[in-house]
């Protein structure tokens, strides 16, 4: 049968991820110390990934269980993070769909034939288990090496997803994307519809493999009002988060630039809101309210400020995070791919060290 020597089914492995310090703060439990990851934690910043990824291409690496494992345990290994983070990439689930799409070095997802009209949503159809078996997989391989250190699953949140779909790729206005929600409501509803049940079956058959939490990443929900959230938005992810609700793992919701959208995207479902750097954590849970963590929120870009300006950025974060009910520390978006990760090493280290009760 070949199961891992650690199956998550082992109940006692299951009791100890549920008492890593890391879920705990996502359950507003009390821990022994801050847990610390890093979005983008696995990446260019390491050289370590960067060989181990020469000639091999973005999406082909996602679909590789070993190289999966492998590149997901770099940054484990080496910054003693407190959780550690699929590899993969939010437009994983919609190539499995059927969309035509590449992962672009220093651009991003680029589409071949972006969807704009009805006529279009025939390409993308639903995904089932055996789509993104290779993710099961890399779960599965990486839950046994992992031990006690949880295993974060993630996908894109539909209106995140949809803005790459229609606009073609990566965008500063969303133009095309807006005209749509705004011109064709039908056909925008039936597109995130689509993407909403894709992004469920995809968090499902991670959840089922064995991670410990899921992140639903609406990267660029921050380029819209708070009204259009709601309306447009906020019942398509909701349909994705609440859906998750039975499945017993904390779920995380972060997006940038979302200050006007912290409480809506709270309320979409998520155990754990994050939050860019924009916004103190202490301003932040007082709109999330009481019922949920933060997460966040350190400035990626003072990373390149020397370390006295971090550790001093870092005990602010972790004093204004201890007005929620829990914090996991985080930047406040991914790490840039010029981070000396020496200075992420240290970042854990300190957060550890200093927030220790
Ligand atoms: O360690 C981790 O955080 C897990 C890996 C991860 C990747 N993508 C790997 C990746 C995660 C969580 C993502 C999510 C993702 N992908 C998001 C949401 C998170 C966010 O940053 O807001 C978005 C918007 C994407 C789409 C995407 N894919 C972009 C914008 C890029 C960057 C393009 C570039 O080259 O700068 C990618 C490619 C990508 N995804 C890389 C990695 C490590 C870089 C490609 C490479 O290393 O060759």
């Amino acid at each position: 049968m070949g199961a891992p020597c650690v199956s998550w089914h082992d109940g006692a492995v299951t009791s100890v991820l549920n008492d890593s310090p890391f879920v705990r703060a996502c359950r507003g439990q009390e821990v022994p110390h801050t847990p610390v990851w890093f979005m983008r934690q696995a990446g260019r910043s390491l050289p370590e990934y960067r060989k181990i990824r020469e000639g091999v291409g973005m999406l082909e690496s996602c679909r590789r269980p070993e190289l999966v494992t492998e590149i997901t345990l770099q940054p484990v290994r080496r910054h003693q993070v407190d959780a550690a983070i699929l590899f993969s990439d939010i437009v994983v689930p919609i190539a499995a769909a059927g969309i035509d799409l590449d992962i672009v070095a220093g651009t991003g997802p680029v589409v071949a034939e972006p969807i704009r009209a009805e006529s279009d949503l025939e390409r993308l159809r639903p995904i089932t288990a055996d789509d993104v078996d290779f993710v099961a997989e890399s779960v599965r391989l990486l839950v046994a090496e992992l031990g006690s250190t949880p295993l974060i699953g993630f996908a894109g949140a539909p209106f995140t997803l949809a803005s790459y779909l229609i606009e073609g790729g990566p965008s500063r206005t969303y133009l095309k994307t807006k005209a749509m929600m705004y011109a064709a409501p039908g056909l925008w509803d039936a597109l995130l519809s689509r993407l909403a049940d894709i992004t469920l079956s995809f968090l499902r058959t991670q959840i089922d493999a064995g991670v410990s939490a899921v992140q639903l990443f609406d990267s660029w929900a921050g380029a819209l009002s708070e009204a259009d959230y709601r309306e447009h938005v906020l019942p398509h992810s909701a349909r994705v988060l609440r859906g998750l609700a039975d499945a017993g793992v904390p779920r995380i919701h972060f997006g940038v630039g979302t200050a006007v959208l912290l409480d809506a995207m709270g309320e979409a479902g998520a155990d754990v809101v994050g939050v860019d750097w924009r916004t103190p954590l202490d301003q932040a849970t007082k709109v999330i309210g009481p019922d949920r963590s933060v997460q966040g929120n350190l400035d990626p870009a003072l990373l390149f400020a020397g370390w006295d300006v971090v550790r001093r950025e870092a005990d602010r974060v972790l004093e204004q995070g201890r007005a929620a009910p829990g914090h996991v520390f985080n930047l406040g978006h991914g790490v840039m791919p010029e981070t000396d990760p020496d200075i992420l090493t240290r970042l854990v280290a300190h957060v550890h060290e200093a927030s220790a009760r």
